[in-house]
C-alpha cells in the first residue's frame, strides 16, 4: 500500500490558520482533486469540521477522533483503527490537518507536497521533512508553477 500525505505548505511549513487555509489557490485545489479522486482519505477532525462535515464526493472517507461519531463517514478512535481499517487498498491519502500529519508521518511513504512559494502567517505546521530529503526521502516529481511547486518524495527503504 502506498500511504502518501498530500498537503500544501508555504516555506516556513505553515498549512493552515484559525481553522483553514491561510491562502486561496484554485490550481492547487484542483490538483488536491486530481490525485485524490478514487482512492481513500483520511482527515482528523480539524478538517473535517472545516469541511461542515460534508464528506469529499468520489473518494472513500475517514476521520480520526477520539470525541465524535458521525453517522456520514466512517470514524476511528486511533491510528492503530484506520491502519487496520485500510489494510488492503492501494493508495490512501492523509490528507491532514497538523495533528493527524504528525501523527502518520512514521507511517507514511511518500508526500505530495505543494511548496508556497510566497509565506504566510499561520498557527499550524506541517512536519519538519526536508532535512531528510536524501535520507529518508528522495524526488521522484516535480513541476514548477507560477506561486508553487508541485513536489513528489518517496520514502527510501
Ligand atoms: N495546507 C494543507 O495542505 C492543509 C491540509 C489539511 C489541513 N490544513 C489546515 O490544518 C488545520 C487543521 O489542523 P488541526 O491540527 O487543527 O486539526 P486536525 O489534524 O484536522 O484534527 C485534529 C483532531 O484529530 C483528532 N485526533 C488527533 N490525534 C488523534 C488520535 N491519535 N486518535 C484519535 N483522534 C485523534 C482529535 O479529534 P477530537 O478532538 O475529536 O478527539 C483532534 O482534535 C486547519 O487550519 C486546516 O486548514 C491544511
Amino acid at each position: 500500500m502506498i500511504l502518501s500525505m498530500i498537503a500544501a505548505h508555504d516555506p516556513n511549513l505553515v498549512i493552515g490558520k484559525q481553522g483553514t487555509l491561510p491562502w486561496h489557490i484554485p490550481e492547487d485545489l484542483a490538483h488536491f482533486r486530481e490525485r485524490t479522486k478514487g482512492h481513500t482519505i483520511v482527515m482528523g477532525r480539524g478538517v473535517f469540521e472545516e469541511i461542515d462535515e460534508k464528506p469529499l464526493p468520489g473518494r472513500r472517507n475517514l476521520v480520526i477522533t477520539r470525541t465524535q461519531t458521525y453517522s456520514n463517514v466512517e470514524t476511528c478512535n486511533s491510528k492503530e483503527q484506520v491502519l487496520q481499517l485500510i489494510s488492503g487498498e492501494e493508495k490512501v491519502y492523509i490528507i491532514g490537518g497538523g495533528e493527524i500529519y504528525r501523527l502518520f508521518y512514521p507511517e507514511c511513504t511518500r508526500l505530495e507536497i505543494t511548496s508556497i512559494h510566497e509565506t504566510h502567517d499561520g498557527d499550524v505546521y506541517f512536519p519538519e521533512y526536508r532535512d531528510q530529503i536524501g535520507s529518508r526521502w528522495k524526488e521522484v516529481f516535480r513541476e514548477k508553477k507560477k506561486n508553487m511547486t508541485f513536489i513528489d518524495y518517496d520514502r527510501i527503504f
